[in-house]
């Protein structure tokens, strides 16, 4: 006991000292135990990076990223690079991680966010299951079964795989789909300390999107990939119903310019969009995220009227299994949100905060990017490869993620 106190003294931990020594001796143990596990060196970096002005981002350092269209492609040059994509997909070389990790806590669904039911024509379906029905689609185009890998966090694992298992797994092969669970970050709140449950648990949540690269090794996925000769790896959200995971056009220009990373990209609809998009910083691919991304910058244009930062990150990217190991080497940065949070106080009352009250810590997927020279970004169409369900209403809804699903599948193109 007197060594955990020492440590919570040195780091400040002043208000988890005061719990432990007003609470029973059952939650006592409970949260001694969880203290064993925690680096406390790596909270204090944490703390460092909370509430960081991102509007100050130099901007000399940002540049423009060279991009192919899709839809302006020579016919003869889109039929070389499809024929290498479809070359590889057809040889089962090509997987699907779908990233399920995230809380959707904007969407205010109780429930992973594959759980969620979009009314879609002919029939309402989960997203987990247009998900499904689309790679089925792909398997019967190609003669193949894609092995698809989903990404889980330690909150909402069980659920969805109990989803999977009470639905069937759609009627997809069942051995061909892998589950694996991304890590978590402890919350901090505003004086770097961290906060506890109604059950005496350390609050976490999730480490973020980028952590996928990690996850997916650690987990032995990436082994499981290379015993199954499987050479280049897609990674998609979860939260877009027509996401098109497998374009062999994308994957064929990538393999054709010597990339390992490639990014399906869509022309910004206005500065103010809520999307990353692509840049080169300090002379390397990157993506600025929308909550990082200095205004002076969205609005900026090119001589033709044109957003000069507008090619929209849609979280539709493609990695070599190469690629995925050397980024899994590498610690990305932590990014840090300002939210709110539940708490107990140092008397055991549970606390509901009206403000943002705590700082949440999350690696982001294109961070991953930096490691390589060149990525290769193929600009499609929005009503061909974006819905995306974010909000319970309004833009990035249900209701304007069902209107593009149907026009999609349904309407006139
Ligand atoms: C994300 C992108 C943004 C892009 C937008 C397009 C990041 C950091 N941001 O923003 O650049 O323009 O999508 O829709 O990627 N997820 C996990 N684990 C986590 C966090 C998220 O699996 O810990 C998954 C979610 O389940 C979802 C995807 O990542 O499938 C997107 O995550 P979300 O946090 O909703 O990102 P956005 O803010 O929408």
């Amino acid at each position: 006991m007197e060594s955990f106190k020492t440590i919570l003294k040195k780091y400040n931990q002043d208000d988890l000292l005061k719990t432990i020594e007003n609470c029973s001796e059952k939650n006592k143990a409970k949260i001694i135990s969880q203290i064993k596990e925690i680096d406390f060196d790596k909270i204090d970096k944490l703390y460092e990076i909370s509430n960081i002005n991102y509007s100050k981002l130099d901007t000399k350092i940002i540049e423009h990223l060279s991009f192919y269209d899709k839809y302006n492609m020579d016919f003869e040059f889109e039929e070389e690079v499809s024929s290498i994509g479809n070359k590889i997909i057809k040889n089962n070389q090509y997987a699907v991680v779908t990233m399920a990790g995230g809380q959707g806590t904007r969407l205010e669904h109780n429930g992973p966010k594959g759980t969620y039911l979009l009314n879609i024509k002919p029939k309402p379906k989960y997203l987990f299951e247009i998900i499904a029905d689309s790679l089925k689609e792909e398997n019967e185009k190609y003669g193949i079964t894609l092995n698809w890998y989903i990404m889980t966090s330690e909150e909402n694992n069980k659920e969805t795989t109990n989803f999977f298992q009470d639905n069937n797994y759609f009627g997809y092969p069942k051995q061909s789909i892998k589950f694996f669970i991304q890590g978590n970050m402890p919350l901090l709140n505003e004086e770097g300390k961290l906060i506890l449950d109604e059950n005496y648990n350390i609050k976490t949540a999730a480490d973020g999107n980028g952590c996928v690269f990690k996850s997916l090794k650690d987990s032995g996925m990436i082994d499981d990939m290379k015993a199954k000769k499987i050479k280049w790896v897609f990674i998609g959200a979860v939260d877009n119903a027509i996401l098109n995971m497998v374009d062999p056009v994308l994957l064929g220009l990538t393999v054709y310019q010597k990339n390992e990373v490639a990014s399906k990209s869509i022309v910004k609809a206005n500065p103010y969009e809520k999307v990353g998009i692509f840049c080169k910083k300090d002379g390397k691919p990157s993506v600025i995220e929308y909550s990082e991304m200095p205004l002076e910058l969205a609005e900026m244009k090119d001589e033709d009227g044109e957003l000069l930062y507008g090619e929209s990150h849609i979280m539709c990217n493609l990695f070599s299994i190469k690629a995925l190991e050397k980024i899994a080497k590498q610690n990305l940065p932590y990014h840090s949100a300002h939210k709110k949070a539940k708490y107990l106080d140092v008397n055991g009352n549970v606390v509901e905060p009206s403000v943002p009250n705590v700082y949440k810590y999350e690696a982001f997927i294109f961070d991953g990017f930096r490691y390589f020279d060149n990525i290769t970004i193929l600009r499609g169409k929005r009503e061909e490869d974006f819905a995306p369900i974010k909000n319970k209403h309004g833009v990035d809804s249900p209701e304007t993620a069902v209107k593009l699903y149907n026009n999609r599948y349904f309407g006139r193109i």
